[in-house]
């Protein structure tokens, strides 16, 4: 099995990237934030206050939730209904930017990750993959990009959506994010020892792709053609 994985902070590419790479050595994609995100939702529906730790401890040992692929897609399944167009509410990432600092929560969704990577090569991406989840995947990349840039990145999706957005309060908001990721005492957001750095502010979405694609070339044996697809 050969595992990579991809961290990051929010808005650095990282779901888009690993998509691709995962699609070009016909890996596995897994989608790590998507799982934070259904128990979110299941805890959201159950009328779970995001700041009631103690009710998010005992209530997320309740939900069933797997993950599976219908045409190469992940779809997330809580209690065996596919949830995934449920999981980019505003309210679903307030409650998993929460609740995803619950110790019971995490081991809960690390438990499924590893047992996924475990059965299968995988491109996992998240926050605590290359330190936490999968210590000792053969690739690691520390996916970023500059506030400012992922701030216009997410300016001109909004705008594509047809709504106002203010770049600077975008920019603000994701500074705010960073600080909250890193600092958390519960697996924060931080580069493995082991990881390679990838900046993607002056890159392409190919460039990075490609960028990545040499780096598992070479980390997963050199010259040879190791991994299918490569
Ligand atoms: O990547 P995302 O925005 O879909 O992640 C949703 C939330 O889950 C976000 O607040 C960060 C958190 N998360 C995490 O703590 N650990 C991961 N491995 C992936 C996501």
């Amino acid at each position: 099995m050969i595992n990579i994985a991809i961290d990051g902070p929010a808005g650095a590419g990282k779901s888009t990237i690993a998509r691709k790479v995962a699609e070009k050595l016909s890996f596995i994609y897994v989608d790590t934030g998507a799982m934070y995100r259904a128990m979110a939702l299941y805890l959201h529906r159950k009328g779970i206050a995001a700041d009631d730790t103690e009710a998010i401890a005992r209530v997320c040992k309740e939900p069933r939730i797997s993950i599976e692929y219908r045409d190469g897609e992940q779809v997330v399944l809580l209690d065996g209904e596919n949830v995934n167009s449920f999981l980019r509410t505003q309210e679903v990432s307030d409650m998993a930017s929460k609740s995803s600092a619950v110790p019971e929560v995490r081991k809960r969704l690390v438990e499924l990750q590893q047992k996924l990577a475990a059965e299968q090569s995988v491109v996992m991406d998240g926050r605590d993959i290359g330190t936490v989840v999968l210590p000792d995947a053969q690739v690691k990349i520390y996916l970023t990009a500059s506030v400012r840039v992922r701030a216009k990145r997410r300016f001109l999706e909004l705008k594509e959506k047809g709504e106002n957005p203010v770049l600077e309060k975008i920019e603000e908001e994701i500074a705010e994010r960073d600080h909250r990721d890193m600092t958390r005492e519960v697996a924060p957001l931080r580069q493995a020892d082991d990881a390679v750095l990838v900046d993607s502010s002056d890159m392409t979405i190919n460039e990075v792709t490609s960028h990545i694609l040499n780096i598992i070339r070479d980390r997963t044996g050199s010259g040879r053609r190791p991994v299918p697809g490569l």
